[in-house]
Protein backbone atom coordinates (compact mmCIF):
# COMPACT_ATOMS: atom_id res chain seq x y z
CA UNK A 1 0.00 0.00 0.00
CA UNK A 2 1.36 3.56 -1.13
CA UNK A 3 2.05 6.18 2.00
CA UNK A 4 -1.23 8.11 1.04
CA UNK A 5 -3.01 4.28 0.94
CA UNK A 6 -1.99 3.88 4.58
CA UNK A 7 -5.50 3.16 6.38
CA UNK A 8 -7.29 5.33 8.37
CA UNK A 9 -9.74 5.38 11.52
CA UNK A 10 -12.81 7.42 10.94
CA UNK A 11 -13.38 6.83 14.89
CA UNK A 12 -11.15 5.90 17.30
CA UNK A 13 -10.16 5.76 21.17
CA UNK A 14 -6.81 6.47 22.99
CA UNK A 15 -6.17 7.35 26.88
CA UNK A 16 -10.15 8.07 28.19
CA UNK A 17 -10.78 10.45 24.99
CA UNK A 18 -12.58 9.50 21.63
CA UNK A 19 -10.88 10.43 18.55
CA UNK A 20 -12.03 11.36 15.64
CA UNK A 21 -11.06 12.37 12.02
CA UNK A 22 -12.66 15.70 11.27
CA UNK A 23 -14.36 15.70 7.69
CA UNK A 24 -15.54 19.03 8.07
CA UNK A 25 -11.73 19.70 7.82
CA UNK A 26 -11.11 17.61 4.91
CA UNK A 27 -9.81 16.83 2.13
CA UNK A 28 -7.62 20.36 3.22
CA UNK A 29 -6.28 19.02 6.37
CA UNK A 30 -6.18 15.84 8.72
CA UNK A 31 -7.05 17.15 12.04
CA UNK A 32 -7.90 14.87 14.71
CA UNK A 33 -10.41 15.70 17.23
CA UNK A 34 -9.82 14.92 20.68
CA UNK A 35 -13.29 14.30 22.72
CA UNK A 36 -13.36 14.04 26.66
CA UNK A 37 -17.23 14.70 26.98
CA UNK A 38 -20.28 12.84 25.33
CA UNK A 39 -21.84 15.99 25.09
CA UNK A 40 -18.72 16.78 22.81
CA UNK A 41 -19.20 13.68 20.58
CA UNK A 42 -23.50 14.64 19.91
CA UNK A 43 -21.95 17.74 19.27
CA UNK A 44 -19.34 16.03 16.54
CA UNK A 45 -22.33 14.06 15.00
CA UNK A 46 -24.77 16.76 14.40
CA UNK A 47 -22.24 18.76 12.62
CA UNK A 48 -21.03 16.16 10.81
CA UNK A 49 -17.70 16.03 11.90
CA UNK A 50 -17.96 12.04 11.93
CA UNK A 51 -21.02 11.35 10.03
CA UNK A 52 -22.20 8.06 7.69
CA UNK A 53 -24.77 5.84 9.62
CA UNK A 54 -22.53 2.94 10.56
CA UNK A 55 -19.67 5.89 12.14
CA UNK A 56 -22.04 7.96 13.73
CA UNK A 57 -23.27 4.53 15.48
CA UNK A 58 -19.72 4.01 16.65
CA UNK A 59 -18.67 7.18 17.71
CA UNK A 60 -21.87 7.12 19.84
CA UNK A 61 -20.93 3.89 21.20
CA UNK A 62 -17.46 5.51 22.36
CA UNK A 63 -19.57 8.44 23.86
CA UNK A 64 -21.55 6.41 25.94
CA UNK A 65 -18.31 4.26 26.89
CA UNK A 66 -17.05 7.88 27.98
CA UNK A 67 -19.72 8.83 30.40
CA UNK A 68 -19.38 5.91 31.78
CA UNK A 69 -16.09 7.63 33.44
CA UNK A 70 -18.62 10.22 35.09
CA UNK A 71 -18.65 10.49 39.01
CA UNK A 72 -22.05 8.92 38.82
CA UNK A 73 -21.58 6.76 35.57
CA UNK A 74 -24.78 5.00 35.47
CA UNK A 75 -27.08 7.90 35.63
CA UNK A 76 -23.91 9.81 33.30
CA UNK A 77 -24.52 7.07 30.69
CA UNK A 78 -28.30 6.90 30.71
CA UNK A 79 -28.29 10.66 30.02
CA UNK A 80 -25.49 9.79 27.04
CA UNK A 81 -27.60 7.29 25.79
CA UNK A 82 -30.59 9.35 25.24
CA UNK A 83 -28.79 12.69 24.02
CA UNK A 84 -27.00 11.02 21.59
CA UNK A 85 -29.73 8.46 20.09
CA UNK A 86 -31.27 12.12 19.36
CA UNK A 87 -28.65 13.58 17.57
CA UNK A 88 -29.16 12.83 13.97
CA UNK A 89 -32.74 11.10 12.93
CA UNK A 90 -32.26 8.78 10.06
CA UNK A 91 -29.38 6.91 10.25
CA UNK A 92 -30.75 4.10 12.07
CA UNK A 93 -26.87 2.34 12.96
CA UNK A 94 -27.35 5.48 15.37
CA UNK A 95 -29.84 4.18 17.84
CA UNK A 96 -29.06 0.74 16.71
CA UNK A 97 -25.64 0.84 18.67
CA UNK A 98 -27.08 3.52 21.34
CA UNK A 99 -29.50 0.47 22.32
CA UNK A 100 -27.08 -1.78 22.26
CA UNK A 101 -24.87 0.49 25.02
CA UNK A 102 -28.06 1.06 26.84
CA UNK A 103 -29.24 -2.16 27.58
CA UNK A 104 -25.32 -3.25 28.18
CA UNK A 105 -25.22 -0.43 30.88
CA UNK A 106 -28.62 -1.89 32.57
CA UNK A 107 -27.02 -5.41 33.56
CA UNK A 108 -23.70 -4.10 34.28
CA UNK A 109 -22.37 -2.76 37.98
CA UNK A 110 -21.37 0.95 38.00
CA UNK A 111 -17.68 -0.87 38.63
CA UNK A 112 -17.41 -2.79 35.41
CA UNK A 113 -19.32 0.03 33.46
CA UNK A 114 -16.53 1.85 31.94
CA UNK A 115 -14.90 -1.55 30.96
CA UNK A 116 -17.55 -3.29 29.90
CA UNK A 117 -18.76 -0.28 27.50
CA UNK A 118 -15.05 0.13 26.54
CA UNK A 119 -15.25 -3.24 25.09
CA UNK A 120 -18.79 -3.18 23.78
CA UNK A 121 -18.09 0.36 21.64
CA UNK A 122 -14.53 -2.10 20.57
CA UNK A 123 -16.80 -4.64 19.20
CA UNK A 124 -19.25 -2.60 17.04
CA UNK A 125 -16.26 -1.13 15.32
CA UNK A 126 -14.65 -4.59 14.91
CA UNK A 127 -17.73 -6.17 13.33
CA UNK A 128 -18.71 -2.56 11.41
CA UNK A 129 -15.18 -3.44 9.98
CA UNK A 130 -15.53 -7.33 8.88
CA UNK A 131 -19.45 -6.24 8.00
CA UNK A 132 -17.58 -3.86 5.12
CA UNK A 133 -14.76 -6.49 4.29
CA UNK A 134 -17.89 -9.00 3.60
CA UNK A 135 -19.85 -6.55 1.64
CA UNK A 136 -16.74 -5.61 -0.30
CA UNK A 137 -16.03 -9.01 -1.82
CA UNK A 138 -19.41 -9.94 -2.30
CA UNK A 139 -19.98 -6.62 -3.98
CA UNK A 140 -16.83 -6.93 -6.17
CA UNK A 141 -18.34 -10.44 -7.56
CA UNK A 142 -21.39 -8.48 -8.83
CA UNK A 143 -19.25 -5.76 -11.14
CA UNK A 144 -18.00 -6.62 -14.41
CA UNK A 145 -14.69 -6.57 -15.70
CA UNK A 146 -13.90 -2.86 -16.89
CA UNK A 147 -16.45 -1.44 -14.91
CA UNK A 148 -17.37 2.03 -14.84
CA UNK A 149 -19.46 2.74 -11.15
CA UNK A 150 -21.10 5.70 -10.27
CA UNK A 151 -21.78 6.50 -6.58
CA UNK A 152 -22.88 9.27 -4.61
CA UNK A 153 -22.10 10.84 -1.03
CA UNK A 154 -19.62 8.69 0.70
CA UNK A 155 -20.20 5.47 1.69
CA UNK A 156 -16.58 4.85 2.31
CA UNK A 157 -14.28 4.20 5.58
CA UNK A 158 -14.62 7.64 6.26
CA UNK A 159 -18.62 6.62 6.79
CA UNK A 160 -18.24 3.32 8.62
CA UNK A 161 -14.67 2.92 10.40
CA UNK A 162 -12.04 2.02 7.94
CA UNK A 163 -12.98 0.45 4.86
CA UNK A 164 -16.45 1.28 3.58
CA UNK A 165 -19.85 -0.51 1.95
CA UNK A 166 -20.41 1.24 -1.58
CA UNK A 167 -16.51 2.32 -1.26
CA UNK A 168 -15.84 -1.52 -0.10
CA UNK A 169 -17.25 -2.98 -3.18
CA UNK A 170 -15.34 -0.25 -5.55
CA UNK A 171 -12.12 -1.22 -3.53
CA UNK A 172 -12.57 -5.13 -3.30
CA UNK A 173 -13.13 -4.85 -7.22
CA UNK A 174 -9.95 -2.51 -7.77
CA UNK A 175 -8.01 -4.96 -5.75
CA UNK A 176 -9.10 -7.76 -8.64
CA UNK A 177 -8.22 -5.35 -11.50
CA UNK A 178 -11.95 -5.28 -12.17
CA UNK A 179 -12.35 -1.16 -12.19
CA UNK A 180 -11.75 1.05 -14.90
CA UNK A 181 -12.96 4.21 -13.75
CA UNK A 182 -15.52 5.73 -10.96
CA UNK A 183 -17.84 8.27 -11.22
CA UNK A 184 -18.23 10.26 -8.30
CA UNK A 185 -20.84 12.34 -7.27
CA UNK A 186 -19.63 15.65 -5.94
CA UNK A 187 -23.29 15.49 -3.53
CA UNK A 188 -24.53 19.21 -3.19
CA UNK A 189 -24.69 20.78 -0.10
CA UNK A 190 -22.00 19.26 1.63
CA UNK A 191 -20.07 17.54 -1.10
CA UNK A 192 -18.97 14.30 0.59
CA UNK A 193 -18.62 13.52 -2.87
CA UNK A 194 -15.96 15.94 -3.96
CA UNK A 195 -14.17 16.15 -0.78
CA UNK A 196 -14.10 12.71 1.26
CA UNK A 197 -14.92 9.90 -1.47
CA UNK A 198 -12.50 11.39 -3.67
CA UNK A 199 -9.91 12.04 -0.74
CA UNK A 200 -10.56 8.29 -0.36
CA UNK A 201 -9.97 6.92 -3.91
CA UNK A 202 -7.06 8.60 -4.26
CA UNK A 203 -5.56 7.25 -1.55
CA UNK A 204 -6.32 3.51 -3.09
CA UNK A 205 -5.23 4.72 -6.73
CA UNK A 206 -8.58 4.17 -8.32
CA UNK A 207 -9.47 5.61 -11.27
CA UNK A 208 -11.82 8.74 -10.79
CA UNK A 209 -13.20 11.71 -11.90
CA UNK A 210 -15.48 14.25 -9.83
CA UNK A 211 -19.16 15.48 -11.51
CA UNK A 212 -21.52 17.41 -10.10
CA UNK A 213 -24.68 15.28 -9.51
CA UNK A 214 -26.51 16.83 -11.97
CA UNK A 215 -24.31 14.70 -15.07
CA UNK A 216 -25.52 11.49 -13.86
CA UNK A 217 -27.88 11.50 -16.72
CA UNK A 218 -25.85 12.04 -19.45
CA UNK A 219 -22.96 10.05 -18.74
CA UNK A 220 -25.37 6.98 -18.58
CA UNK A 221 -27.20 8.19 -21.82
CA UNK A 222 -23.30 7.87 -23.60
CA UNK A 223 -22.82 4.81 -21.91
CA UNK A 224 -20.64 5.26 -19.63
CA UNK A 225 -21.94 4.25 -16.83
CA UNK A 226 -22.46 0.29 -15.53
CA UNK A 227 -23.46 0.54 -12.45
CA UNK A 228 -24.49 2.68 -9.67
CA UNK A 229 -23.13 1.56 -6.31
CA UNK A 230 -23.97 3.43 -3.29
CA UNK A 231 -24.98 2.87 0.90
CA UNK A 232 -27.66 3.61 2.74
CA UNK A 233 -29.04 5.06 6.13
CA UNK A 234 -32.22 3.26 7.16
CA UNK A 235 -33.53 0.29 4.93
CA UNK A 236 -36.99 -0.80 5.71
CA UNK A 237 -38.41 -4.09 6.11
CA UNK A 238 -39.60 -4.13 2.02
CA UNK A 239 -36.16 -2.83 0.47
CA UNK A 240 -37.01 0.48 0.58
CA UNK A 241 -33.79 2.80 1.20
CA UNK A 242 -33.05 6.28 2.84
CA UNK A 243 -29.81 7.42 1.48
CA UNK A 244 -28.04 10.80 0.82
CA UNK A 245 -30.52 13.26 -1.04
CA UNK A 246 -30.12 12.57 -4.57
CA UNK A 247 -29.96 8.91 -4.62
CA UNK A 248 -33.34 8.45 -5.51
CA UNK A 249 -32.84 10.55 -8.89
CA UNK A 250 -30.14 8.22 -9.62
CA UNK A 251 -32.00 5.34 -9.29
CA UNK A 252 -35.04 6.89 -11.64
CA UNK A 253 -32.30 7.64 -14.32
CA UNK A 254 -30.71 4.01 -13.71
CA UNK A 255 -33.69 2.18 -14.23
CA UNK A 256 -34.70 4.09 -17.54
CA UNK A 257 -30.79 3.42 -18.99
CA UNK A 258 -31.68 -0.17 -17.71
CA UNK A 259 -28.39 -0.11 -15.56
CA UNK A 260 -27.91 -1.91 -12.22
CA UNK A 261 -28.21 0.22 -8.77
CA UNK A 262 -26.56 -1.43 -6.05
CA UNK A 263 -27.38 -0.52 -2.12
CA UNK A 264 -24.25 -2.09 -0.09
CA UNK A 265 -25.02 -1.80 3.74
CA UNK A 266 -24.65 -4.16 6.73
CA UNK A 267 -27.50 -5.32 8.37
CA UNK A 268 -27.75 -2.96 11.18
CA UNK A 269 -28.87 -0.70 8.74
CA UNK A 270 -31.80 -2.73 7.97
CA UNK A 271 -34.65 -1.68 10.48
CA UNK A 272 -37.30 -4.14 10.11
CA UNK A 273 -39.37 -2.39 12.44
CA UNK A 274 -40.03 -0.01 9.64
CA UNK A 275 -42.60 -1.28 7.60
CA UNK A 276 -41.57 1.09 4.83
CA UNK A 277 -39.93 4.17 3.41
CA UNK A 278 -42.79 6.47 4.28
CA UNK A 279 -42.06 5.72 7.80
CA UNK A 280 -38.52 6.65 7.81
CA UNK A 281 -37.30 10.35 9.18
CA UNK A 282 -35.82 12.37 7.11
CA UNK A 283 -33.59 14.69 8.56
CA UNK A 284 -33.69 18.34 7.18
CA UNK A 285 -30.75 20.27 7.78
CA UNK A 286 -30.13 24.17 8.31
CA UNK A 287 -30.81 25.90 5.17
CA UNK A 288 -27.51 27.84 5.13
CA UNK A 289 -25.85 24.42 3.88
CA UNK A 290 -27.75 25.27 1.01
CA UNK A 291 -27.56 28.57 0.61
CA UNK A 292 -23.58 28.85 0.83
CA UNK A 293 -20.70 26.76 -0.30
CA UNK A 294 -17.31 26.62 1.04
CA UNK A 295 -17.80 29.53 3.46
CA UNK A 296 -19.28 31.20 0.18
CA UNK A 297 -22.75 32.82 -0.56
CA UNK A 298 -24.28 31.63 -3.52
CA UNK A 299 -27.73 32.53 -3.01
CA UNK A 300 -28.96 36.46 -2.78
CA UNK A 301 -29.40 37.63 1.03
CA UNK A 302 -32.41 36.38 3.12
CA UNK A 303 -33.40 33.75 -0.21
CA UNK A 304 -35.33 30.88 0.98
CA UNK A 305 -34.16 27.45 0.65
CA UNK A 306 -35.05 23.80 1.82
CA UNK A 307 -32.27 20.91 3.01
CA UNK A 308 -33.44 17.73 3.01
CA UNK A 309 -30.39 15.67 3.81
CA UNK A 310 -32.15 12.42 2.41
CA UNK A 311 -34.57 10.79 0.03
CA UNK A 312 -36.44 7.17 -0.02
CA UNK A 313 -35.22 5.28 -3.28
CA UNK A 314 -38.40 2.49 -3.41
CA UNK A 315 -36.90 -1.01 -3.29
CA UNK A 316 -38.81 -1.91 -6.92
CA UNK A 317 -36.13 0.27 -8.15
CA UNK A 318 -33.68 -1.44 -6.38
CA UNK A 319 -31.11 -4.82 -8.25
CA UNK A 320 -29.74 -6.14 -5.50
CA UNK A 321 -28.78 -4.95 -1.17
CA UNK A 322 -25.35 -6.04 -0.63
CA UNK A 323 -24.93 -7.39 3.53
CA UNK A 324 -22.54 -9.20 4.97
CA UNK A 325 -24.63 -11.96 4.98
CA UNK A 326 -25.35 -11.96 1.28
CA UNK A 327 -26.81 -10.44 -1.57
CA UNK A 328 -30.63 -9.67 -1.31
CA UNK A 329 -33.12 -9.71 -4.44
CA UNK A 330 -36.21 -8.64 -4.45
CA UNK A 331 -38.86 -8.99 -2.81
CA UNK A 332 -36.39 -8.19 -0.24
CA UNK A 333 -38.95 -8.64 2.62
CA UNK A 334 -38.52 -11.90 3.57
CA UNK A 335 -34.48 -11.98 2.26
CA UNK A 336 -33.54 -9.05 5.14
CA UNK A 337 -35.84 -11.00 7.64
CA UNK A 338 -33.74 -14.18 7.35
CA UNK A 339 -30.18 -12.11 7.00
CA UNK A 340 -31.32 -10.48 9.94
CA UNK A 341 -32.48 -13.00 12.46
CA UNK A 342 -29.66 -14.85 11.16
CA UNK A 343 -27.23 -12.18 13.09
CA UNK A 344 -29.82 -11.23 15.90
CA UNK A 345 -30.24 -15.21 17.39
O1 LIG B 1 -25.27 13.06 5.79
P1 LIG B 1 -24.24 11.97 5.75
O2 LIG B 1 -22.96 12.39 5.11
O3 LIG B 1 -24.05 11.34 7.10
O4 LIG B 1 -24.89 10.87 4.80
C1 LIG B 1 -24.20 9.68 4.59
C2 LIG B 1 -24.83 8.81 3.57
O5 LIG B 1 -25.85 9.10 3.00
C3 LIG B 1 -24.16 7.47 3.33
O6 LIG B 1 -24.39 7.04 2.02
C4 LIG B 1 -24.72 6.44 4.29
O7 LIG B 1 -24.67 6.90 5.61
C5 LIG B 1 -24.01 5.14 4.20
S1 LIG B 1 -22.41 5.22 4.91
C6 LIG B 1 -21.69 3.70 4.80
Amino acid sequence: MSEEGKAFRAVDWRDGRVILLDQTRLPAEEVYLELSDWREVGAAIKTMQVRGAPAIGIAAAYGAALAALAADPAAEVARACEGLARARPTAVNLSWAVERMRALAEKTSAEELAPALLAEAGRIAAEQDAADRAIGELGAELLPDGCRVLTHCNAGGLATWSYGTALGVIKAAHARGKIAHVWVDETRPLLQGARLTAWELRREGVPMAVVCDNTAGHLMSRGEVDAVVTGADRIAANGDSANKIGTYTLAVLAAHQNLPLYIAAPLSTVDLDTADGSAIPIEERDPAEVTSCGGVDVAPPGAAARNFAFDVTPAGLISAIITERGVARPPYGPALRDQKEGVDT
